[in-house]
C-alpha cells in the first residue's frame, strides 16, 4: 500500500481511450458524480461516448480543472467535452453539467466552484469517478509541480494564477483530497512524451515531486490506462 492509498492498477492498451468510454456508458446506468480531464488526451474517450444513443441524465459532471476562460474560449476544457460529446446528446438525455464559470476570473471562478461543489456535493465531496490526465512535467488536473496548490488541505477548488506550462492561462482546479476521496480515479496516459512522466509518477518508487504521484486514493480504486510508447520507461 502506497503512502496514502492503494498502489495504482497499470494497464497498457492499444486503445485506452475506449476503456473509458465504456466504463461512462456502465456509469450511465447507475448515475453519478463524474469529474472529467481536460486537455486533448480525453478527446478521443469523449468523442467514443458520443457515440452511442445513451440517456446520461442519471450522471453529474464535474471538472477536474479548466482554464480561466469562457466556455467558448478555444481552450476551455468545457468547451472541448461540449464539442467532442455534450453537444450530440439530445437535451432530454443530457447530463446535469457543472461548468466552471471561467469567465468569472481565476479567484472568482474559484470560490464560485467551491460553493457550487459544496451546494451539491456537501462538505465531503466524493466523486464516484475521476478521469485524470498527465502532464509531461508530472502534473495532473492544474496541479503543477513546486506549486503551494498541492498542499491544499482545506479547499475544495484553488485557484491557479500561474499555470505550469502550455496553455499559459490562468487555471481552476480541484485539490488533491477531493481526488483522493473519490471512489475511483483513472489516469488516461498516451504518447511517447509523456513515458518520462509516467515513470516518475507511477513507477517504483514514484517520484512524488510529480504532482500524479500524489494521487492516491485513500479508499478508492486507482487505475492507469496507458498506450505502449506511454509506459514505454516503467
Ligand atoms: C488541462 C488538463 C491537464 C491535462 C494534461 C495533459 O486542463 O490541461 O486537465 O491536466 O490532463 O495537461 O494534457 P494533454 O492530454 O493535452 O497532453
Amino acid at each position: 500500500m502506497e503512502a496514502g492509498g492503494a498502489a495504482p492498477e497499470l494497464r497498457v492498451l492499444e486503445d485506452p481511450a475506449q476503456v473509458v468510454a465504456d466504463r461512462l456508458f456502465a456509469l450511465a446506468r447507475v448515475g453519478g458524480e463524474v469529474a472529467l480531464s481536460g486537455g486533448s488526451t480525453p478527446q478521443r474517450a469523449y468523442e467514443l461516448a458520443s457515440q452511442r444513443n445513451v440517456d446520461w441524465s442519471k450522471l453529474t459532471l464535474w471538472f477536474g480543472d479548466d482554464r480561466a476562460v469562457g466556455p467558448d474560449h478555444p481552450d476551455s476544457n468545457y468547451r472541448m467535452v461540449a464539442d467532442a460529446w455534450l453537444n450530440y446528446i439530445p437535451e432530454r438525455r443530457r447530463p446535469r453539467v457543472m461548468r466552471v464559470e471561467g469567465e468569472r476570473g481565476w479567484e472568482g471562478a474559484a470560490d464560485h466552484y467551491e460553493g457550487l461543489m459544496r451546494d451539491e456535493l456537501g462538505e465531503r465531496p466524493q466523486f464516484d469517478y475521476a478521469l485524470m490526465g498527465l502532464g509531461p512535467d508530472g502534473h495532473t488536473a492544474s496541479l503543477f509541480p513546486g506549486q503551494p496548490t498541492l498542499q491544499e488541505a482545506a479547499r475544495f477548488v484553488v485557484g491557479v494564477p500561474e499555470a505550469g506550462m502550455e496553455p499559459w492561462l490562468p487555471r481552476v482546479s480541484l485539490t488533491l483530497p477531493v481526488f483522493n476521496a473519490a471512489r475511483e480515479v483513472v489516469f488516461l496516459v498516451s504518447g511517447e512524451a509523456k513515458a518520462p512522466a509516467v515513470a516518475r509518477a507511477f513507477g517504483r518508487p514514484p517520484d512524488r515531486t510529480a504532482p500524479a504521484a500524489l494521487v492516491r486514493p485513500a479508499h478508492g480504486r486507482l487505475q492507469v490506462l496507458l498506450d505502449p510508447p506511454a509506459a514505454r520507461q516503467l
